[in-house]
């Protein structure tokens, strides 16, 4: 897709179609109102005769306006004026999209009037821009052999309005926008396929692979007897009873002509191929998504993917623990007590709660390189899921800076996380009569029990935890994986890199 800004003169671009806002007051927002001037009124005639109500959700194809050079005019409904801002944009921007994708339209011209400044700045218009066009036109890559529809043919999109000195800004904010649209592609890719494609040593491979295609990534992968040497006892107990053996990935991004080793970004992701529950199997409707147990570890690849096509001007080191928890005779058992990569001991009462143990031992694996900071991305509890639904995810760290710069981040790239308490208290619900910790902490306070016991592994680190049980993915008619929360990763990654 190749993005650029038009800065004047919408009324003479040559495009195929040029994108405008209409309120539902039926008033024309500004830049519709050039264009009725440019085709002597035909716009105010047509709403005048209520031919479009402007309500949010509603688009409206025009063909041939006169006066105008695009050959072509879509209509989005920007709903009421006096609630127009940064999410009915959007909204109202995404809706002309997907009607475009429809259509044969080639190159479009995007002139909806914009929010305020201080709700939607010049960088984050085009952010936003790039990152929709590129999300809306997304089609999963699926197995389904009936002739496909032809991808949309739409290849170019002029963003405006722009501000006065703008452009500048604007088009560092489509580029970035675009990077992030593809990281959050290759997230909902990975994520989609089905748990008997993507197994740990799939996504091992993906890793290789992408280390290939960008010279500042390196990668390495353990191996089963690999990380036995590393005493990942957590990790392994979660993956023993499955046939397909487990893979621990270091993917680390080191700027161009960087020597020395400043302090990196960590990111670990919970890369769990398929969770059946293990022994404590889950009932068939919460195994049914299970697949997109791995969506932590994606969004750590998309990341690293990212960090490299923007060539971040810092270290960041993605970890990811992959491994399948099935029940067999071979299986951890409730009860079983398993010693981590940390030395600490953990009575399994549950093995549905598999995430954390694969985790513990990855985050423990982080200290080696000395970070700045650590995050961990993981689709770790249902319980989060009755908290937060499906709008937030679940942010929680013992570093309250960290986690408000996670939240800035999901506020900005409209991706938002919700700070959690985690305090002392939900430690103690841990509490076993026959090793150091339980890896359950009762129905209560699921979420932060569950982010408590990642806090025994990270004293003395800077660690924050998203939980994105309820928005790495969707259930339902539109199931798939959203990429979410690479768009907030992202954003915390380029402001920290200062880009
Ligand atoms: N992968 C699940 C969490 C999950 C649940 C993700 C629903 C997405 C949607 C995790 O491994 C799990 O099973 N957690 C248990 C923990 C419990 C046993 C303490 C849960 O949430 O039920
Ligand atoms: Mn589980
Ligand atoms: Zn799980």
């Amino acid at each position: 897709m190749q993005f650029e800004v038009w800065a004047k003169g919408l009324a003479t671009l040559s495009v195929d179609c040029i994108v405008l806002g209409v309120f539902e007051d039926g008033e024309l927002a500004e830049e519709a109102q050039s264009i009725d001037s440019a085709s002597s009124g035909y716009l105010k005639k047509l709403l005048a005769r209520g031919d479009f109500s402007g309500r949010t959700g509603e688009t409206l194809l025009l063909t041939e306006l006169p006066g105008i050079e695009a050959s072509r005019a879509l209509l989005t409904g920007l709903g009421s004026r006096k609630s127009f801002g940064r999410r009915s944009w959007r909204r109202s921007l995404g809706t002309a999209i997907t009607a475009i994708s429809k259509t044969r339209i080639g190159s479009i011209a995007v002139a909806i009037d914009r929010p305020p400044a201080k709700e939607l700045d010049d960088y984050y218009f085009g952010r936003a821009i790039a990152e929709i066009v590129g999300s809306t036109l997304y089609r999963v890559n699926d197995l389904k052999t009936a002739k496909k529809p032809k991808t949309a043919p739409l290849q170019k999109v002029l963003a405006g309005p722009v501000r006065k000195g703008g452009v500048e800004a604007a088009e560092r904010g489509l580029e970035h926008g675009d990077a992030v649209a593809a990281a959050v592609r290759l997230q909902r890719d990975l994520a989609n396929l089905p748990a008997n494609v993507c197994t740990p040593i799939y996504l091992a491979d993906q890793a290789r692979a992408l280390a290939k295609q960008h010279a500042s990534l390196r990668v390495q992968v353990l191996d089963e007897a690999a990380i036995k040497k590393e005493k990942m006892g957590c990790l392994l107990a979660v993956s023993q009873g499955s046939d397909e053996p487990p893979r621990f990935v270091v993917l680390e991004h080191r700027p161009r002509g960087e020597k020395t080793d400043s302090p990196p970004v960590v990111l670990v992701g919970k890369g769990v191929t398929f969770d059946t529950g293990g022994i404590s199997l889950k009932d068939p409707p919460g195994m049914g998504e299970m697949k997109f147990d791995m969506s932590g570890a994606a969004a750590v690849m998309a990341c690293l993917s990212l960090a490299a096509r923007l060539r971040l001007p810092m270290r960041v080191i993605g970890l990811i623990g992959a491994v399948e928890n099935m029940p067999s005779s071979r299986a951890v058992k409730p009860g079983d007590i398993a010693t981590s990569a940390a030395g600490l001991t953990v009575e399994i009462l549950n093995t549905d709660a598999e995430g954390r143990l694969v985790l513990c031992d990855a985050l423990h694996y982080s200290r080696r390189f000395e970070p700045d900071v650590v995050v961990d991305i993981a689709t770790l509890t249902g319980a989060c899921v009755v908290a937060l639904g499906h709008h937030h995810s679940g942010a929680m760290g013992n570093d309250d800076d960290l986690v408000h710069d996670l939240v800035e981040a999901g506020v900005r790239a409209a991706d938002r996380a919700w700070h959690m308490p985690l305090t002392d208290e939900y430690g103690d619900q841990l509490k076993s009569n026959f090793a150091d910790f339980a890896n359950v902490g009762g129905r209560e306070g699921g979420a932060i029990t569950a982010a408590a016991f990642l806090s025994k592994f990270t004293k003395g680190l800077k660690w924050a935890h998203l939980d994105v049980a309820g928005t790495a993915y969707q259930g339902g008619a539109q199931k798939g994986s959203t990429g979410r929360p690479t768009p907030l990763l992202a954003d915390f990654l380029i402001r920290r890199a200062g880009l």
